[in-house]
């Protein structure tokens, strides 16, 4: 080191000084390079698919049927009307009506479904599972009365005269063709009937449903003209073409979108059945025309299959993992019994393995897979032990969920 001068040294300093550093760093990236983390797994499934594996390979269908399809040893899935969040409602309902379902099944006999298919199952119930309940046609004939349509319009030649006979449009017995007909005509009766009525008449609960069963002569509600042979109705994709079209000026979804009406994203409570979401269109029709007429738009009209279009993309918006708190999911865990066997951490005891060991974090979907994997095993575990099978609510899930995947969990 004496041959180099004061320079060379200096530089010589500087130079070991910076790759020292650089090691260190290197050595401190990798000791804080967080753990191999445990991706979440959200499947999203396709709902087509699903229909082919419930009427097809899993024989589900053998015991249920969706909107009238399908077997009559089971309840008809195309009326469960999932809740929000739909994804954790589905596994809830699949949870607690598990043992019932299992004493149906030949023991061995149990389908098996991977996640990615009840992924698909679960997609393919949300968006089949959304049918309007049947109305009531006498209960229907007194809203007919009471809203004031009788004022101007029949049906089955009982009523005023002043506007079209509705008896031919509600014959098609199609409930959506009965919808996109009020609707579409709202922007000319807004003008005579709040004249005649001196106001506009507000639908609630289930009136529509009612009136449309009263108008259309309250046959076995048909299968809408829109329905596919599976229940399945519209297209989310061709659905949110029509927004951009005709809805995105006025309204927004998550932030992104016009502001005259409301924001309609998935914190925005709707319908998700055709004649209850028409209902609310109906009931807001004066409003949203107005301000379509001021700003010089033409009347958002709706026409052949775009109503079951913009409403199942409107549903998909409501189709998420939910979250929630792990500190509420450990009390759940605890409540429902799940602690019992599987330990208060979730640890495992001799009665039952312990949870979140794989390498996936869980999901709805997951918890799903894992109920209908093991569940049998579980319920005989249960019987053994003289407990009852824990029953979820639709709010747990997204606890437990958080609680089982919460890393401070592991030890
Ligand atoms: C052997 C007949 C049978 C088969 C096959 C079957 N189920 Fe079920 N399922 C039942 C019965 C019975 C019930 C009602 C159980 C109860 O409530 O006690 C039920 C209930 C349900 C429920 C809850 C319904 C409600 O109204 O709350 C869902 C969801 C469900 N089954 C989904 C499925 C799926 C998905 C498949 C196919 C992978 C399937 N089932 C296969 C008999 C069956
Ligand atoms: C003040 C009179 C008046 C009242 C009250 C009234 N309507 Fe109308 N309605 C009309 C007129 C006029 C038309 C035709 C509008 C047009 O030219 O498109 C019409 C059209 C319709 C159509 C489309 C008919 C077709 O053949 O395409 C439906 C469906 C309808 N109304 C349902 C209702 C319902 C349901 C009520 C009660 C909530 C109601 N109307 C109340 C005047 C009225
Ligand atoms: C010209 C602007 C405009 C257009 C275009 C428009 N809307 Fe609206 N919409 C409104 C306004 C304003 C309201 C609030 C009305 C009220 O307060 O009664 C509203 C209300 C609604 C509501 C009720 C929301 C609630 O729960 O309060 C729904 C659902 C809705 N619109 C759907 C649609 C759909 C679907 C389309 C496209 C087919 C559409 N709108 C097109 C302006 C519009
Ligand atoms: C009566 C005891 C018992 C109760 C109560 C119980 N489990 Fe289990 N659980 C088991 C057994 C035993 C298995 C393993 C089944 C097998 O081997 O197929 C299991 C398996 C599981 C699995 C799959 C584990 C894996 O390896 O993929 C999950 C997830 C699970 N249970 C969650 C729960 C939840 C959530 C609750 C409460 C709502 C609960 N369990 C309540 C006994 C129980």
């Amino acid at each position: 080191m004496a041959a180099l001068s004061k320079r060379q040294q200096f530089l010589f300093w500087i130079v070991s000084a910076t790759v020292a550093i650089a090691g260190l760093v290197a050595i401190l990236m990798l000791e804080y390079r967080p753990p191999a983390g445990r991706h979440a797994v959200y499947v999203i499934g396709i709902p087509e698919e699903g229909a082919a594996l419930f009427f097809g390979e899993k024989q589900c269908a053998i015991c249920h049927s969706v909107n009238g399809r399908g077997g009559r040893v089971a309840p008809d899935l195309g009326t469960i009307h999932p809740g929000t969040p739909a994804t954790a409602w589905l596994t809830t309902v699949l949870w607690d009506h598990a043992p019932g379902m299992w004493r149906q099944m030949r023991p061995g006999t149990t389908p098996q479904l991977s996640q990615e298919e009840m992924a698909h199952i679960l997609a393919f119930l949300y968006q089949a599972g959304s049918a309007d309940t049947a109305g009531d046609p006498d209960a229907g004939q007194r809203v007919f009365a009471a809203k004031g349509c009788a004022h101007c319009h029949s049906v089955r030649s009982s009523g005023g005269k002043l506007a079209p006979d509705l008896t031919r449009i509600a014959a098609s017995g199609d409930s959506v063709a009965w919808m996109h007909a009020m609707w579409n005509h709202a922007q000319y009766m807004i003008g005579p009937v709040t004249r005649e009525l001196g106001q506009w008449p507000q639908f609630k609960g289930n009136e529509m449903n009612d009136l449309v069963a009263y108008a259309s002569g309250g046959g076995p509600p048909r299968r809408p003209a829109s329905t596919d042979e599976n229940g399945l109705r519209g297209s989310a994709e061709r659905g949110w073409q029509v927004f951009q079209a005709k809805c995105i000026q006025c309204h927004s979804v998550r932030g992104k979108g016009g502001h005259i009406g409301p924001e309609l994203g998935p914190d925005h409570d709707l319908p998700n059945t055709p004649v209850q979401f028409a209902a609310v269109l109906w009931n807001h029709a004066p409003a949203m025309l107005e301000h379509a007429r001021e700003a010089k738009m033409a009347a958002p009209t709706l026409q052949g299959d775009e109503i079951t279009d913009v409403l199942r993309f409107l549903a998909s918006l409501r189709y998420f993992e939910p979250s929630g708190s792990p500190f509420l999911g450990e009390r759940v865990f605890a409540e429902r019994g799940c602690a019992r066997c599987h330990g208060s951490n979730a640890e495992g005891t001799r009665e039952g393995p312990a949870l979140g060991a794989g390498a996936d974090a869980f999901t709805t979907v997951s918890l799903a897979t894992a109920l209908w994997r093991h569940g049998p095993a579980m319920r005989a575990r249960a019987e053994q032990l003289g407990i009852p099978w824990p029953s979820l609510e639709a709010t747990d899930v997204g606890d437990l969920i958080s609680f089982l995947n919460d890393p401070a969990r592991k030890k």
